[in-house]
């Protein structure tokens, strides 16, 4: 119903308009008495095989909502009853921030893919404070954290620091995104000096807790294998508790969108099927110099319940999907759990 009848509507539109639009029809349809159960009917599926444990988190089934999507932790409740084991909010950045100027969005039908370049975009962090203090639903909440725009890299861990203490009462884990192409200079946090410094800091700041939370990072799929090695190096050496592996990737190769049309839509980062090969290769080279009990979030081009599967054999335990939810429609969480139990 959805890819028949009203993705060729949403698709005749701006994608951002269509987002906007979209966000607020659930957010009052949400607002409707049963509403949330009558969504819950439809597209949750519930089973205790597809019950997860994680970095000491109990997750009800594998499946997650990537970051981006709900930077602003608009839409908990009613993600949540569509199917989602959890969702990952952000990036939030300490200061609210406009963002790259628009058109920043594009589809790319015949590649079923995207390419973006909002630069972090949200209402900051205090925003989204306010609007977690208000959710009913009990899913489980990840906080992806980054910088603003304005702040200088060697003052990054402020920003880092701020957003994950006002969220901290707020969310059941963190990530630290530092792999996102659309703010400058951002992925040279990336490097082995910074990286460490950063990951260490964040993870001090977990640990002076009564209850410390997972602190996970989020890297993009373009690293070369020394820079990965550095990174699993790190990973271990500051007991960071997680990766989620990956951003989008800023190469264009094997597109079957015209080359005009892509030069056309210019820089940003491409996430959907075209990222797929390459996320699944990141993920299988974490798997094996990582071992099989480091907790591995698997995430890029994940467009049918095959591709899940797919992901999952690479190494990953719990796989998050951005772009096939926006192709596949509100039934995907649930689709991607049946083939999981079969
Ligand atoms: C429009 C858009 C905005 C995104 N914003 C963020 C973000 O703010 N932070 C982040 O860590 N990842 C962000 N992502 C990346 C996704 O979380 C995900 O890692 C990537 O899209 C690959 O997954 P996919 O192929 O299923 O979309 C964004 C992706 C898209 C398409």
């Amino acid at each position: 119903m959805y890819k028949l009848l009203l993705r060729p509507i949403l698709f005749l539109f701006d994608p951002e308009k269509i987002h906007h639009f979209t966000f607020s029809f659930l957010k009052i349809f949400g607002s409707i008495p049963f509403a949330t159960n009558i969504l819950s009917a439809l597209y949750s599926f519930e089973h205790p095989k597809l019950e997860r444990e994680l970095f000491g988190i109990k997750f009800k089934n594998p499946v997650g909502l990537a970051a981006g999507l709900d930077k602003d932790a608009k839409l908990i409740d009613e993600l949540a009853s569509i199917g989602f084991g959890f969702i990952e909010i952000g990036t939030l950045t300490p200061k609210p921030q406009a963002g790259n100027d628009k058109p920043r969005l594009f589809r790319m039908p015949e590649d079923q893919a995207l390419i973006n370049r909002m630069g972090f975009n949200n209402e900051g962090v205090l925003a989204a404070v306010d609007r977690l203090k208000k959710r009913n639903s009990k899913v489980i909440v990840g906080g992806n954290i980054g910088k603003n725009k304005i702040t200088a890299n060697d003052k990054a861990v402020d920003d880092y620091s701020y957003c994950f203490e006002m969220l901290y009462p707020y969310v059941d884990y963190f990530v630290v995104n530092v792999s996102s192409p659309n703010t400058p200079g951002l992925r040279e946090l990336q490097e082995r000096e910074p990286l460490k410094n950063l990951m260490l800091h964040v993870k001090q700041l977990s640990n002076l807790k009564y209850k410390p939370k997972p602190v996970l990072l989020k890297i993009a799929p373009d690293l070369t294998q020394s820079q990965l090695d550095d990174i699993i190096e790190i990973l271990l050496s500051t007991k960071t508790d997680g990766v989620i592996a990956t951003n989008t990737t800023i190469s264009r190769d094997g597109l079957i969108t015209p080359t005009e049309t892509i030069a056309k839509i210019g820089n940003g980062g491409l996430s959907g099927k075209p990222l797929a090969k390459k996320s699944t290769e990141v993920i299988s080279y974490l798997r094996s110099k990582l071992g099989k009990n480091y907790p591995i979030i698997g995430v890029g081009g994940i467009m049918s319940p095959d591709d899940a599967v797919e992901k999952i054999k690479a190494g990953a335990d719990l796989i998050q999907v951005y772009t096939g939810f926006i192709y596949e429609g509100p039934a995907f969480a649930k689709s991607i759990c049946k083939k999981l139990i079969d």
